[in-house]
């Protein structure tokens, strides 16, 4: 990995001082003057008599958001130090002690759902979306401020309702919140609670293909005798419809990995994992009111790091079980999470959600775009069909952006698509990952633009091979007629070899 260390502290003394100077001549004129009439954030800066203990943080916080890392990395407080110098943690394909150097021959890494694209939604929101955390911010296991005992903080979950009431992608007044660390947890609990604990007869978890393999691997993992992952909905409704046994269905939608709206196939006990449910990535047709749904921060705002998740649950049993499980699990969520998640929501639902899910969904959008127009041009690769859908947010019919494209490899003898776009220096995830056919492979669209452009700048070659190769055959038509006399085009000068790949 490249590093790199930026000296900054001479400036960010400077500006410090400079910024003490404003703020005390702002004080100073702060009377009634112009710098009021901006509003209510800048009367607050106004009449704050100065800072004492939080400037050295917020010193420390903007010298290291300083560090450029050439715009192809990052450097953080808790970045590994070197000689005293913070290091810079490149991204994939560039390095150097400041990210500067691009490795020329680097595959594009479409592989993995880190929700990077959000980034430059947040440094826009720099200011606004800062917390400091003092060193004795809530060292109690509890909320002990509130009447019960509680975990789960009171305003993180009225920042929850608003969110979801903004946007109206789930119904949740009346219905009982759980947070978990990511939606990881939660959906585990999710099978705990509402397995029916009769180790005679275990639960039946399924899921229909392709599906996100995390519900089979926790399934297996955590290995009880109260549930059995048993695969695909259609091959279960097959070989055990008239059993009428207790199934638990997950239901994805929209569906990773290919964006789909997806309902319940068995319509028994269901979990729904919302966690793309958002308008950057679907249209929101209606606001989902089922038993059990599942979101996450990670696909909402970007924050995959911060790892929160929330269940939002009709039936009083079913929310008691998921509640032990987190208590039992780790007696409820860090205090330091919720105190980023609440500052991180409050910025969601500024302009009744506008600002984010209109970044979001340009920036998908225009992704989309671009990755449409590559595939038009290919007979070689296909991406999944998206079919219009009224958005009840955005009050306007429209496509889906989905976080993933499901490519598929249409000749014949492709049928192991992640290595043929291996060969194209594009790392995807394959089909079987999802329990589908290797002909299929997800490429993520979700991570940073860095990522993306190289994705596209392999695709664009990838796909110009397929048509090189093609209009060389057109064109050898054309010099076979030309050669009987019928036009005059002249022939390729560098036939481009169609690439067959060595493994079959
Ligand atoms: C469908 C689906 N559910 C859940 C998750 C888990 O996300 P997290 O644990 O970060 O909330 C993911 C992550 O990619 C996902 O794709
Ligand atoms: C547990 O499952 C067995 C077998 O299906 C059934 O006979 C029994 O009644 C169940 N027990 C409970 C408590 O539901
Ligand atoms: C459901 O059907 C499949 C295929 O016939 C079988 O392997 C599986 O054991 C059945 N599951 C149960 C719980 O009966
Ligand atoms: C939604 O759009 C339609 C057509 O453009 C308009 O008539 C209607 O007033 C809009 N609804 C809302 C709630 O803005």
């Amino acid at each position: 990995m490249g590093k790199t260390k930026k000296y900054c502290y001479g400036i960010c003394l400077l500006s410090s001082i400079v910024i003490n100077i404003l703020f005390s001549i702002n004080l100073y004129l702060g009377g009634g003057g112009g710098a009021l009439q901006r509003g209510e954030k800048n009367l607050e800066i106004v009449y704050r008599p100065s800072l004492t203990w939080t400037e050295k943080a917020a010193a420390e916080a903007e010298a290291v958001a300083a560090i450029s890392c050439s715009g192809h990395g990052r450097a953080y407080l808790d970045s590994l130090i070197s000689d005293g110098q913070t290091v810079c943690e490149c991204y994939t394909c560039y390095g150097g002690i400041d990210c500067s150097e691009f490795s020329p021959g680097c595959s594009a890494d479409a592989d993995s759902g880190d929700p990077i694209f959000l980034e430059p939604f947040w440094m826009q929101k720099a200011e606004d979306s800062a917390i400091v955390v003092s060193g004795w911010h809530r060292m109690s296991y509890s909320y002990a401020g509130y009447t019960s005992m509680s975990t789960m903080s009171l305003e993180v979950e009225k920042y929850i309702h608003k969110i979801h009431s903004i946007v109206g992608n789930a119904i949740t007044e009346g219905r009982y919140l759980v947070f978990g660390i990511g939606s990881s947890q939660l959906l585990s609990a999710a099978v705990y609670a509402l397995s029916s604990q009769n180790s005679s007869s275990p639960s039946n978890v399924v899921a229909t293909i392709p599906y996100y393999p995390m519900y089979e691997a926790q399934t297996l993992f955590f290995n009880s005798e109260d549930f059995e992952f048993e695969g695909d909905t259609n091959s279960w409704k097959l070989n055990n419809a008239t059993n009428n046994m207790d199934v638990i269905e997950f239901v994805t939608s929209p569906n990773n990995p290919d964006g789909e709206l997806k309902t319940s196939v068995i319509g028994g006990k269901t979990i729904y994992d919302h966690a793309y449910f958002w308008p950057h990535f679907t249209p929101i047709p209606a606001p989902s009111d089922h038993d059990f749904m599942i979101f996450t921060l990670s696909k909402l705002t970007g924050h995959a790091g911060a790892r929160f998740g929330w269940a939002v649950i009709k039936d009083k049993d079913v929310y008691e079980k998921v509640s032990t499980y987190i208590q039992v699990a780790d007696l409820g969520i860090s205090k330091d999470t919720q105190l980023r998640v609440l500052k991180l929501l409050k910025v969601a639902v500024e302009d009744d959600g506008k600002q984010l899910f209109k970044f979001a969904y340009d920036k998908m959008r225009q992704r989309w775009d671009r990755l449409t127009s590559v595939f038009s041009k290919s007979t070689r690769f296909s991406i999944q069909k998206r079919d219009p859908l009224h958005c009840n947010f955005f009050n306007e019919t429209r496509l889906p952006s989905p976080a993933y494209a499901w490519v598929k490899c249409e000749r014949e003898e492709e049928d192991d698509c992640h290595a043929v776009l291996e060969a194209g220096k594009i790392i995807g995830r394959t089909g079987s990952t999802y329990k589908a056919k290797d002909r299929y492979v997800r490429l993520s669209l979700i991570k940073s633009q860095d990522d993306f452009d190289l994705l596209m700048l392999r695709l664009t070659e990838l796909v110009s091979l397929e048509n090189e190769f093609l209009s060389y055959k057109q064109n050898k038509n054309v010099r076979n007629a030309r050669e009987a006399g019928m036009t005059n085009s002249t022939p390729p000068k560098h036939p481009i070899h169609y690439g067959t790949r060595n493994r079959t």
